[in-house]
């Protein structure tokens, strides 16, 4: 009976830690630099001069897949300074859920 109760305790945490939430990793990882809403407006944004992907005229200019490795490999400038850092800790599959959410910020 005990061991039952272990058994199902720990299946329901191996559920809770696989579920990857979009929006509650906006919130810890994302949002300090492109803000809450997609606009870019926080300190680090304005410091890194990111565009407000809020608009649909800004997420027109790249394609799901630059998306992806801008999430997954982070992107440089054009003399390779890093500009947005790989987020790490994410599969591919949460990446896909994150370039999902990050599509439906645009108004
Ligand atoms: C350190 C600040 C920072 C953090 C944290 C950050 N980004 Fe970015 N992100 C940037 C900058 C800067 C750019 C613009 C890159 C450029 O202009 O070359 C960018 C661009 C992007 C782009 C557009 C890529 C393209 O092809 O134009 C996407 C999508 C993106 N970020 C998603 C995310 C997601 C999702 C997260 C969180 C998991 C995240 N970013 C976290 C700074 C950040």
């Amino acid at each position: 009976m005990k061991r039952a109760f272990l058994l199902a305790a720990l299946s329901s945490l191996a559920v809770t830690a696989y579920a990857f939430d979009p929006a509650a990793a906006w919130t810890d990882q994302c949002a300090k630099c492109h803000g809450k809403t997609g606009a870019g407006d926080t300190k680090m944004g304005k410091k890194l001069s990111i565009k407000d992907y809020s608009l649909t005229a800004e997420q027109a200019k790249f394609t799901d897949e630059e998306a992806f490795k801008a999430i997954k490999l982070g992107r440089t400038d054009a003399s390779g300074k890093v500009r947005m850092k790989a987020i790490e800790g994410l599969t591919d599959a949460d990446i896909k859920a994150m370039v999902a959410y990050f599509r439906g910020l645009k108004k």
